[in-house]
């Protein structure tokens, strides 16, 4: 999005979290809110994004680091005060600017990229983000006039009874004509029930100016939920998880258990795989088709699978790198291993792959057997179709077509027990 500049309103105290940490920095999958919501607005093609940080600034700028630029309010008087603190940046520019709020996490980039280009082609100088809600409670209002067009946005507290009855609801989402924004942002007193500086009243100021205002409802009202306490930082990542397994569900992968399973973001997984219930698969991971995970396995960051494999029971995977037909069944750790193809790796065999300073790698060949209870201590490679014995810990290569034996021959002393 050529000309569009984002500014992500992130200084607000947020203390119902009940945490000694800024709100912002709570995590989603493993992913901050704050890194979320700038996410989404890149993910909609916006490049220059300007953060409004304050409260608890020096984390909100440790998570987000040089991918945005900042400017500081320092004291929290309002949503329209937060966005005034960006006007530096934005003098002197022309184009759009999208206003939304850092706490406001699963938001969809479409949905950003929707508001922009209904704004540009209706000519409007505000665009706003609405939704319809049963419970509309604490939400401000969207009045609109006889003709439907968008007139104002009242707060909760300041609305009266009759308006507190309207159930399109203010998102906190919106699209301005840079200079419009500017100008309306002028015009703007605390001379409301909270004594505050509100973004919401640019609306009617720039309506009054006989400029274009509008709407664009959203589809999918969980999308533009904030968090503020852990029982919302909760609620969203349920409905996360509900749509990241959607997706996948409906791209041909059977989940067997949607509420068990957990698919961070960034993982692709092909045709026909099933899942078994109570799988985690963390990000960055490529699983190839019909494959069978789980149950209860857990599949993290780095890990590249091939068609064909099975991570079964109890496995744990980190960074490794599996052929095709190759199958870990059940009780295993292998962590920063590379498996050939067709290769079977026996219950409960460990990859020991760090030794208290460093990670090393395991390579194992194509068409091994691994018996049960092997460990293999890292670094160390394997060839291809070799066997290993049954509960070795194997500390040297292994050269193809072979048999390792790495443990002590069995004694039996006869009459032992007796004596
Ligand atoms: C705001 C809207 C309301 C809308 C709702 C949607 C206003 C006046 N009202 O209300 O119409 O329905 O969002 O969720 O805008 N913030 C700052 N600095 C401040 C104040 C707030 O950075 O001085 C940030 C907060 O950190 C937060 C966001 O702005 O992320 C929203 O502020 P909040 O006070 O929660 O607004 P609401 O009262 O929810
Ligand atoms: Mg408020």
């Amino acid at each position: 999005m050529e000309d569009v500049i984002a500014v992500v309103i992130a200084a607000g105290k947020g203390t119902r979290m009940k945490s000694k940490n800024s709100k912002l920095i709570q995590k989603i999958y493993g992913k901050e809110i704050i890194k979320r919501a700038v996410e989404n607005v890149e993910n909609a093609g916006i490049k220059d994004i300007i953060t409004v940080v304050g409260y608890m600034k020096e984390q909100v700028k440790d998570v987000l680091k040089d991918r945005v630029k900042y400017v500081e309010q320092d004291e929290a008087l309002g949503t329209g005060h937060a966005v005034m603190q960006a006007i530096e940046y934005l003098q002197g520019r022309k184009g759009k600017v999208v206003v939304l709020c850092g706490d406001v996490p699963i938001l969809r980039p479409e949905t950003i990229s929707r508001l922009i280009n209904k704004s540009i082609e209706n000519k409007e100088s505000a665009t706003l983000l609405t939704a319809i809600y049963d419970e509309p409670t604490g939400y401000g209002r969207i009045i609109r006039d006889e003709g439907g067009n968008v007139e104002a946005i009242v707060e909760e507290k300041d609305a009266s009874d009759e308006q507190k009855n309207i159930k399109e609801i203010n998102a906190g989402i919106y699209c301005f004509d840079i200079e419009v924004l500017i100008e309306a942002l002028k015009e703007i007193k605390p001379n409301n029930a909270q004594g505050e500086y509100y973004l919401t009243d640019v609306i009617e100021i720039i309506g009054n100016k006989g400029l274009r205002t509008g709407a664009v409802i959203v589809e999918d009202n969980t999308e533009i939920l904030g968090v503020n306490d852990r029982m919302q930082l909760q609620m969203l990542t349920k409905i996360l998880q509900h749509r990241i397994n959607t997706y996948h569900l409906l791209n041909g992968v059977t989940i067997e258990d949607i509420n068990s399973t957990y698919i961070y973001d960034d993982v692709k997984i092909g045709m026909d795989t099933v899942i078994h219930p109570n799988t985690t698969i963390k990000c960055d991971v490529e699983i190839g088709e019909n494959c069978e995970l789980g149950p209860n396995s857990y599949i993290r960051e780095g890990c590249k699978i091939a068609d064909n494999v099975k991570i079964g029971s109890f496995v744990e995977i980190k960074k490794a790198i599996i052929g095709e037909g190759t199958k870990v069944p059940h009780l295993s750790y292998m962590g920063d291993c590379e498996i050939g193809s067709n290769t079977n790796i026996g219950c409960g065999s460990i990859t020991c792959n760090y030794d208290g300073f460093n990670k090393s790698k395991t390579i194992i060949g194509d068409n091994c057997f691994i018996g049960s209870n092997t460990n293999f201590v890292a670094p160390v490679k394997i060839g291809n179709n070799s066997f290993i014995a049954a509960g070795s810990t194997i500390t040297e290569d292994v050269p193809e077509d072979s048999l390792a034996i790495a443990r002590q021959r069995q004694t039996n002393k006869e009459g032992w027990n007796k004596k």
